[in-house]
């Protein structure tokens, strides 16, 4: 089994490509990290990479005239570094259908949010505003739905009485970096596959809800 090639992608702080730069230096991802790319100048994630010796490089949207183009410029971007896996890290842009179709079953996001629950923005403030008592993380295969994939692992943050979206979005983040890592390490390490019926484990399939971490 031939180490894999991962390029993440972000828009922001990378603490979840942080954790993931860890994991491959530790030993425990079979992978490497062969670049990181932002869409955001000026991001603290483009230093990590630069810091960890990792091939940082910025694509600016706001270069571009429409969605199409720069998703396109983004795949074949992407593309010259071949990689197996694709790693969505905070990367805050709505994907074209042929950019997602074309990185099915080898892209992966991180979602604040037990999904299928809050989709979108805001995650934390809906959680608390609707009275759950959990919340928590996502780790999901990208498909064109919006943060729609199927579901590969969830780690479950208990909602306490006195929370704030801020404290809860520590511990949601805390979590990330758990479950990130994980799912990272499994695929690497050839134990997990998209198919038509949902995600398997070792050839077992998932629950829709994936595979999930209480706390
Ligand atoms: C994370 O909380 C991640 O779940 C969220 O952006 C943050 C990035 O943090 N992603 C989304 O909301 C995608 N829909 P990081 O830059 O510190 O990893």
């Amino acid at each position: 089994m031939a180490t894999k090639r991962i390029v993440v992608l972000i828009s922001g702080s990378g603490s979840n490509l942080q954790a993931l730069i860890d994991a491959t230096a530790s030993g425990r991802i079979d992978g490497r990290i062969v670049a990181v790319i932002s869409n955001r100048p000026g991001v603290l994630g483009l230093e990590r990479a630069q810091k960890a010796g990792i091939r940082a490089e910025l694509l600016d949207h706001k270069a571009f005239d429409s969605r199409e183009a720069f998703d396109s410029a983004l795949q074949a971007l992407i593309d010259s570094h071949e990689p197996d896996l694709v790693v969505l890290a905070g990367f805050m842009r709505i994907l074209t259908t042929e950019f997602v179709s074309h990185y099915l079953g080898r892209m992966f996001n991180i979602h604040p949010s037990l999904l299928p629950r809050y989709k979108g923005l805001n995650t934390h403030q809906r959680a608390l505003e609707a009275g759950d008592t959990e919340h928590g993380c996502t780790v999901h295969f990208v498909t064109p739905e919006l943060d729609g994939g199927p579901l590969v692992v969830q780690a479950v943050v208990p909602v306490a009485t006195d929370d704030d979206a801020s404290r809860l979005q520590q511990r949601v983040h805390e979590c990330e970096h758990r479950i990130y890592p994980l799912a990272v390490e499994w695929f690497c390490a050839d134990r997990l596959q998209l198919l038509q019926e949902g995600v398997t484990l070792d050839g077992a399939l998932l629950p829709p809800t994936g595979y999930r971490l209480d706390a």
